[in-house]
């Protein structure tokens, strides 16, 4: 694609950069809409974080995308934050305004919901959620805006579920890892949020006996895209939601403020996003 001098440039910041898929995905949107745009990997190091996003922002990008490890330091350098930002304490995505605002959005919570809502119904009810990371807390935002009636936290490290307990109120209730399998009776859905059973990490070693067959099973990790846990809960019935689609529809709302048009997730681009 030849730019104009009018081209609408976005990007995505990370350290490294070079493993994101949000290159190939929002180049994907660019070319179907045929938009004068381009979206860029940019490789910026901690240390030069806030030289680089003053310096985008001066040099007429509409915006970027922020990844590992730059989303708490976006959090700190924007000058206005939306409802999900302030809720999850991390943004992802930043829109430059022509007054030199920064608006900093988290879009993870909706990428989430969203996916579910592609794939499954949910109603609200009792959720499991595994893990109490940056996922988690982004995962818990979207359970508790869609109506679950309460989220177990189940974390290895319980203090991090405590942490979330006591910031997002009395839904959230903390229990011990060792406990996880008993943790799933009455649940209408279950989100494994932790790294395990992603390629290279260690399985993740849960008992489904205890969930209820209609329960919708959903892993954030999405290499392997069949995770164990999806497999096991497919062959017992279970509706199963992977986790291409959460990266995917994150995307959406960056798409829409930087290039004008509000883009769908189709599984077309969900296999060109596989095959990068
Ligand atoms: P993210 O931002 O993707 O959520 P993170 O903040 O590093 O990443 O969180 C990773 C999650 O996976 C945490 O809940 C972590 O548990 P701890 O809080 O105890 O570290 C979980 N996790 C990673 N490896 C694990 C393991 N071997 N067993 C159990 N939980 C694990």
């Amino acid at each position: 694609m030849i730019l104009s001098g009018k081209a609408k440039i976005a990007g995505v910041m990370g350290w490294p950069v070079g493993h994101s898929r949000s290159p190939r995905l929002h180049g994907y949107w660019l070319n179907q809409y045929g938009i004068d745009g381009a979206y860029i990997p940019l490789p910026v190091s901690p240390d030069r974080f806030s030289a680089a996003l003053a310096g985008l922002a001066a040099a007429g990008f509409r915006g970027v995308n922020v990844t590992v490890p730059h989303k708490e330091q976006a959090y700190a350098a924007c000058t206005v934050l939306d409802d999900h930002a302030k809720r999850i304490g991390a943004v992802n995505t930043i829109t430059f305004d022509e007054g030199g605002g920064i608006l900093g959005s988290n879009t993870d919570a909706f990428g989430f919901i969203e996916n579910i809502r592609q794939d499954a119904e949910w109603d609200g009810g009792i959720s499991v959620v595994l893990g109490a990371g940056g996922a988690a807390r982004a995962i818990c935002v979207a359970l508790i805006d869609a109506g679950s009636a309460e989220i177990r936290i189940v974390n290895r490290t319980i203090g991090r579920a405590e942490k979330l307990a006591r910031e997002f109120g009395p839904l959230i209730r903390v229990i011990d890892w060792d406990n996880r399998s008993d943790a799933l009776s009455e649940a209408s859905i279950l989100v494994n949020s932790t790294s395990l059973g992603m390629t290279g990490q260690a399985p993740l070693d849960l008992d489904l006996g205890a969930l209820p067959r209609e329960a919708i099973v959903n892993d954030i990790v999405y290499a392997p895209l069949e995770t164990d846990l999806l497999a096991a809960a497919r062959a017992r019935g279970n509706p199963v939601v992977d986790g291409l689609g959460m990266l995917l529809h994150q995307a959406r709302p960056g798409f829409e403020a930087w290039f004008g048009e509000r883009p769908d997730v189709t599984q077309d681009l969900r296999q060109f996003v596989l095959n990068s």
